[in-house]
């Protein structure tokens, strides 16, 4: 039998991308020059990069480029096997001895990106019968691997206790974003923490918190006064890198050694690059000037943009306008973007159906300056589509 022309597989690739360009709702990758930075550029244009997640203004920072070019001359190029094999090298052990000290974990484990650390997690612990309870923004990661697990999973209301209470009702995994990658707000950890004590263990995802919130940028966890019984890291945001950690005990450690599948059965990251996200904790503990420039920042953010419907208050440097559909979303990042400022205008799946929104964020690398000037740029916009 000869099965080349795959007609199935042609008519639902077809299907798939004619109904995703009939919402509007088809998503482009682009070149950019300058994504880490505060400037960048498209098509030889320039822009104020208001969409990376380069809080701290790590991404490009010359110090730490010094120290992944060290870690280069230390342990050369790639790791040459995954963990258990040879692919763990003492720089790799360095930053989990680093991380552990830092956010108060027995161990830390690591993972090639923040995605497969949250599979791994769900689908190295639970198993039939074992109930998974997880805000409903959680991220695509936690959302896909808990609808994958042969675990039950079942959602929460948004940040809303009576509703996880009602559903706790076994032994449960309890997930929650520390801080919420498209709304920027903080997850009420004490609360949670107070909830899930006798009866869940608490999984807290700080892709966005770690390095932002607490005193030395110890994240949500350590802002809230309390400590999950897993913390999952990620270094693409604030760190300036890639790659992620789940923090826990030494029997969790023990068992994801063995048994989390995206650690166990993939390529360690690159020893210089453990290198340099120890030396970007060392930035990222010390450096607070960072996290107050970031402070100044949202002040002046706020100042500039609360008078405007759609403002969302946040503690964090994420910070969404709703604007409800997608086309208006658009159409205000659009003329953002024809005048010098690039963001994000998100949209439905990221988001729930008529809550498109921009997106913006601010990194230490802005300037007061860009800020004011995106505000009155905002402003123009919203006269012309209203
Ligand atoms: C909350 C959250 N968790 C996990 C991830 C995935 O992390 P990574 O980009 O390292 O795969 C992201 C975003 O990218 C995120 O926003």
């Amino acid at each position: 039998m000869i099965f080349s022309t795959m007609p199935a597989f042609k008519a639902r690739i077809a299907n798939a991308l004619e109904a995703r360009r009939q919402k509007g709702l088809t998503r482009q990758v682009r070149t950019i020059e300058g994504g880490n930075q505060a400037k960048l550029f498209h098509q030889k244009d320039g822009y104020v990069n208001f969409s990376s997640n380069d809080y701290l203004g790590l991404a490009n920072d010359k110090e730490l480029s010094l120290a992944w070019q060290k870690g280069i001359e230390l342990y050369g190029n790639g790791s040459g096997a995954s963990p258990l094999v040879t692919g763990f090298s003492p720089a790799h052990q360095n930053l989990e001895t680093a991380l552990c000290e830092w956010l108060g974990f027995s161990r830390a484990i690591l993972f090639s990106s923040g995605f497969s650390a949250n599979q791994a997690l769900i689908f190295g612990l639970l198993e039939k019968g074992d109930l998974l309870l997880q805000d409903k923004l959680n991220h695509a990661s936690l959302m896909e691997a808990g609808q994958l697990s042969p675990a039950t999973m079942k959602r929460f209301l948004h940040n809303d206790l009576n509703s996880l209470k009602k559903l706790l009702t076994q032994e449960a995994l309890v997930i929650t974003e520390g801080v919420f990658s498209m709304d920027g707000d903080l997850s009420p950890l004490a609360e949670l923490r107070a909830v899930t004590k006798d009866h869940a263990w608490l999984a807290v995802d700080d892709a966005h918190g770690i390095g932002v919130l607490g005193e030395q940028g110890q994240g949500s966890c350590h802002y809230a006064n309390i400590k999950p019984d897993i913390l999952i890291v990620t270094f693409g945001k604030a760190f300036g890198l890639s790659g992620a950690a789940i923090l826990c005990n030494e029997e969790v450690g023990d068992y994801l050694t063995q048994f989390a599948r995206h650690h166990v059965y993939s390529t360690a990251i690159p020893p210089s690059q453990a290198y340099a996200l120890t030396h970007a904790i060392g930035m990222i503990q010390t450096q607070s000037w960072r996290r107050e420039k970031l402070g100044e920042l949202q002040h002046i953010y706020r100042e500039c943009f609360s008078r405007f419907d759609g403002y969302v208050e946040t503690e964090t440097p994420i910070k969404p306008i709703l604007l409800g559909e997608a086309s208006l979303a658009i159409d205000v990042a659009e003329q953002l973007k024809s005048k010098g400022h690039w963001l994000t205008a998100i949209r439905p799946p990221t988001v729930p159906n008529g809550t498109a929104r921009l997106r913006i964020t601010l990194t230490s690398n802005h300037t007061l300056e860009q800020v004011r000037q995106l505000a009155s740029c905002f402003e123009e916009a919203i006269e012309r589509v209203s």
